[in-house]
C-alpha cells in the first residue's frame, strides 16, 4: 500500500461489543432480566437454550435471536445451568481499565450497547431507572476522556425477558411504543455525549435465520418475522424521528447483517434464486429503513408465505418520515445459493449454503471473503448513496496463550485482508465513515455462548465454564491495530 491514506483523516477506527456479550452485572444497579440472561451455553455442536417455567414444570427450548419463549412460559434461571452472559467480562466493573487499553489503540469510535434492562428493567414503567442511566453516563464521559466517540446500539438481542413474555418477542404493536419511549429517554438523556446511534442490531437475522436452521417452509415462521420486523421498521423509524427532533446532531443507522452471497453454479435458475436471496435477507430491511418505504418486490416475498401484514397508512407515514441517515452493517462471510444438490454444506452467522471451493473456513465454518466485503460495500453505496460504516468484521478464533502472550497472526491476516478491501472499495467511491471490528476485547460468543471463541486485541482469562482471573493482556493484533490506526492503514504489515 502507498503512503497516501485513501481513508480520510477523520476516518472512524475502532472496535464494537454489545452489553449482554461484555457487561455481566446482570442483576446489579436495579437492572432486569433480558432475555440473554436466561440462555444457557453452548457450543458450536450443542445449542443454547433458553430456560423457563411453564404450569409449574421446568422448560428449555433452543435460543435463536429474537426468538422468544414458548407461550405462557415464564424465563428462570435454573441453579443447574450455566449462564454466560451473568459475568460476561464483567465490563461492568471493569470499563475503566478497557476503554483505557481501547485508547492505547488510539480508538476514534467504540461501538457498544445498552442494555434495555439497565433503563427499564420490565420495559413498562413509566420512570427509567437511575442507576441505569448514570452506568451509562459513566461510560461515556470516560470515552470522552480519550475522545472515542461512542457508536451506541439501542437494541443488540436483548428485549426485556418481562415485555417477550408479555407480547410474544413483537408481536404486539405495543413494542413500537415501548421501544420508542425507550430510545427518547436515551436520546434526551445523552444529548450531547453521544452523537451516533444504531436502532436494532442485524435486524434482518429474523429472516436469515429461517433459511439457516431448515424452517423455511413454515408460513406461520414468516408470518411471524414478517410482522415483527414491520413493527421495528416502525419504532425504528420513530426513533430516527424523535433523535433529529431531539437533537439535529444525531446521525442514526440501520444495522444489517451483511452476508454477501454468489450464485453456487452458472445454470440461471442459480442466478436469480441469488438475486431472490438478496432481496428477502438483506435488502428488504436495507430498503425499508434507507429509502422509507416497502419496495416492489415485497408483495411477492410476502406472498410466497401467504403473510398478511398488520400494516396500517400512518405507519407507511412514520416509515417515510423516519429513514436512516447512514448504513452500517456487520460483514464476516460470504454464501453460495444454489438450487442443486449441496453435498457440502456451511454455515455461520445465520447463513448456511453450499462450500465455496475457492474461500477458505473458520473453525466455526465461516468463509473468509475480503473481496465480499468489497462487492457488499459498493452494491449498498450505489443503491442507497448514503454514508456507510462497517460495524463488525473479525475472525472468531482459539488463541493460545504462551508465556503471557497470544500470537494471532491469523487474526491480522484476516483484518489487513479486510481493510484492503474497504480501501479498493473507496477508490471506487464508496463514502466509508468508520470500521469497528467486532470483539474488540474478548466476548462471550453470541452463537454458541462460548468464551474460547475469541475475536478481540485484548485477551481476557476466561474459559467456557466461567473459571479464571479476567485478567486483560494485549495480543500481538493489539500492538499491530493500534499501528494502523496511528499510520491510517498506510502499515498494515
Ligand atoms: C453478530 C452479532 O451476529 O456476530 C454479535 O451482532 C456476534 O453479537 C457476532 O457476537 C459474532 O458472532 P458469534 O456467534 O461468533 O459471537
Amino acid at each position: 500500500m502507498s503512503n497516501k491514506s485513501v481513508f480520510s483523516k477523520e476516518f472512524l477506527w475502532g472496535g464494537a461489543t454489545a452489553a449482554n456479550q461484555v457487561e455481566g452485572g446482570y442483576d446489579e444497579g436495579g437492572k432486569g432480566l433480558s432475555v440473554t440472561d436466561v440462555q444457557t451455553a453452548g457450543s458450536l455442536e450443542v445449542p443454547r437454550y433458553l430456560t423457563y417455567t411453564l404450569n409449574g414444570e421446568k422448560g428449555k427450548i433452543v435460543s435463536l435471536p429474537g426468538q422468544g419463549l414458548p407461550k405462557g412460559a415464564k424465563g428462570a434461571v435454573f441453579d443447574e445451568e450455566y449462564y454466560p452472559n451473568h459475568v460476561a467480562i464483567d465490563f461492568y466493573h471493569r470499563y475503566k481499565e478497557d476503554i483505557k487499553l481501547f485508547a492505547e489503540m488510539g480508538f476514534k469510535v467504540y461501538r457498544l450497547s445498552i442494555a434495555w434492562t439497565r433503563i427499564f428493567p420490565n420495559g413498562d414503567e413509566k420512570k427509567p431507572n437511575q442507576e441505569g442511566l448514570d452506568f451509562y453516563r459513566r461510560v461515556f464521559e470516560e470515552l470522552k476522556k480519550y475522545n472515542i466517540e461512542p457508536l451506541v446500539t439501542i437494541s443488540h438481542y436483548e428485549d426485556p425477558l418481562a415485555l417477550s413474555e408479555k407480547y410474544g418477542d413483537w408481536s404486539d404493536r405495543k413494542m413500537i411504543d415501548e421501544f420508542e419511549k425507550y430510545a427518547k429517554v436515551l436520546f434526551k438523556e445523552y444529548k450531547g455525549l453521544v452523537k451516533y446511534w444504531l436502532t436494532f442490531n442485524e435486524i434482518n437475522s429474523a429472516l436469515l435465520m429461517l433459511d439457516m436452521f431448515g424452517s423455511g417452509g413454515n408460513d406461520e415462521d414468516y408470518q411471524h418475522a414478517y410482522q415483527k420486523l414491520h413493527y421495528q421498521f416502525v419504532a425504528s423509524a420513530r426513533a430516527v424521528k424523535a433523535a433529529h427532533e431531539i437533537d439535529p446532531n444525531n446521525v442514526v443507522g440501520n444495522m444489517i447483517c451483511g452476508v454477501a452471497t454468489y450464485p453456487g453454479t452458472t445454470d440461471p435458475a442459480d442466478v436469480i434464486a441469488n438475486r431472490y436471496n438478496w432481496e428477502q435477507n438483506i435488502l428488504y430491511c436495507g430498503d425499508v429503513q434507507a429509502k422509507g418505504k416497502y419496495p416492489t418486490y415485497a408483495q411477492r416475498l410476502w406472498d410466497e408465505h401467504n403473510v398478511k401484514l398488520d400494516i396500517t397508512d400512518k405507519d407507511l407515514e412514520e416509515l417515510k418520515a423516519g429513514k436512516v441517515d447512514m448504513y452500517t452493517f456487520s460483514y464476516y462471510m460470504s454464501n453460495l445459493v444454489t438450487t442443486h444438490e449441496v453435498k457440502d454444506k456451511v454455515g455461520g452467522n445465520f447463513a448456511a449454503g453450499a462450500k465455496n471451493p475457492y474461500l477458505e473456513y473458520s473453525e466455526w465454518g465461516w468463509a473468509t471473503d475480503p473481496t465480499g466485503l468489497q462487492y457488499y460495500l459498493e452494491l449498498m453505496y450505489d443503491r442507497y448513496e448514503l454514508p456507510i460504516m462497517v460495524v463488525e468484521n473479525g475472525l472468531g478464533a482459539v488463541d493460545k496463550l504462551e508465556d503471557g502472550k497470544v500470537h494471532d497472526s491469523y487474526r491480522i491476516d484476516y483484518l489487513r485482508q479486510h481493510i484492503q478491501a474497504m480501501a479498493k472499495a473507496i477508490e471506487n467511491g464508496v463514502d466509508l465513515r468508520g470500521y469497528t471490528t467486532w470483539g474488540c476485547i474478548d466476548c462471550i460468543s453470541a452463537g454458541t455462548g462460548q468464551m474460547s471463541k475469541r475475536y478481540g486485541f485484548i485477551y481476557v482469562d476466561r474459559d467456557d465454564k466461567g473459571n479464571g482471573s479476567l485478567e486483560r493482556l494485549k495480543k500481538d493484533s493489539f500492538y499491530w491495530y493500534k499501528k494502523v490506526i496511528e499510520s491510517n492503514s498506510t502499515d498494515l504489515d
